[in-house]
């Protein structure tokens, strides 16, 4: 199945019943029959698109499905790499599993597994991460940036700057960064990120980049015990959000950044990161397995590293842990 005929397909019935496309045009086009084109049509149709069709004219497109296909997602894609290559499951244990396979058997740089569902997904420390059927964002995006394998922690700063560039984008919610993963509204986890690495001793092979963002939950969507602390952007924006199109802005911005920062370093990054962050300037409490305690947050340093000061004027540089703001 050719999904660049589909996306393409999408995006020029988009223009409505005034200006269908013609069959004939885009199998001249892409040197294909139209019975060919006529077969994208119905396929579209099977997954849900409401097409039109005028004789002679050609088809339009009337209601579509919230779908992330590949298709879906790639008429809207507009970066180099990232999103070029999309693998499209319905249902998997999770994107994480599938990208690390992929990854060793060579996927190209910015190459996504994304699933509408996953049975088994997981969030960092090992916790689950809850992902409802249809509802979120649930991808795994492989990255081949030139990098040492210890710059790889900053690239979750990386995804997520870029992660909240694209929502503002496309959304009101103006979300917060809490370090090093987590993308809140007004206290409440919308956004994921979950960093793995494949690496020599002294270079990245891939970087697999686990993204999880709540789309079109409503709050009954959500298992009860994370009820309390978890929203979604339907439920902040008051209405449905197409998850192809934010899909494609997060890859956007991805490349950008990810781009920004191998070729000029973290800087940058540092200062659009801490532009976002909700706990600079804050008394935090620092959760690890061994210990917990409070502290000032005072920013990151150039290797990812929240810093916070301790009572006693020390600055300490925290690598991983759970930071709660008091
Ligand atoms: C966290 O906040 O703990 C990270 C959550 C990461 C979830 C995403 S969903 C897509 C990818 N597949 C997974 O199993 N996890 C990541």
């Amino acid at each position: 199945m050719n999904t660049n005929i589909k996306s393409e397909l999408l995006k020029r019935m988009a223009g409505g019943k005034e200006h269908p496309i013609s069959g004939q045009q885009l199998a001249d086009e892409y040197g294909v029959s139209r019975t060919a084109i006529w077969k994208y049509v119905k396929e579209l149709e099977s997954e849900g698109y409401e097409i039109g069709s005028i004789r002679k004219k050609g088809y339009y497109l009337i209601d579509s499905p919230d779908s992330v296909s590949s298709a879906a997602i790639q008429q809207y894609v507009d970066s180099e790499n990232y999103g070029k290559t999309i693998r499209h499951v319905e249902s998997c244990p999770s994107t994480q599993l599938l990208a690390h396979a992929e990854a060793q058997s060579g996927a190209p740089d910015g190459m996504v597994i994304i699933a509408d569902e996953q049975t088994a997904g997981k969030g960092r420390l090992s916790r689950p991460w809850s992902s409802a059927a249809g509802k979120g964002i649930w991808m795994s995006v492989i990255t081949r940036p030139k990098l040492m394998p210890q710059q790889a922690p900053q690239m979750t700063l990386v995804a997520a700057v870029a992660i909240v560039r694209a929502i503002e984008e496309l959304t009101d919610v103006t979300p917060s960064i809490k370090w090093p993963n987590d993308i809140l509204v007004k206290g409440r986890k919308l956004t994921g990120i979950l960093t793995e690495l494949q690496a020599d001793p002294d270079r990245v092979k891939a970087i697999i980049l686990g993204i999880g963002m709540n789309v079109n939950q409503q709050l009954e969507d959500f298992p009860e015990d994370i009820r309390g602390i978890a929203t979604s952007l339907s439920i902040e924006e008051g209405k449905p959000i197409n998850r192809a199109q934010l899909t494609a802005k997060v890859l956007s911005y991805l490349e950008l950044y990810v781009t920004l920062y191998v070729e000029k370093g973290f800087a940058p990054i540092k200062l659009l990161w801490e532009s976002y962050a909700d706990s600079i300037g804050k008394r935090v409490r620092i959760s690890t397995l061994q210990e917990s305690y409070e502290a000032t947050a005072r920013g990151i340093s150039e290797d990812g590293r929240l810093e916070v000061v301790l009572d006693d004027g020390t600055v300490k540089g925290i690598y991983s842990a759970d930071i709660h703001i008091i």
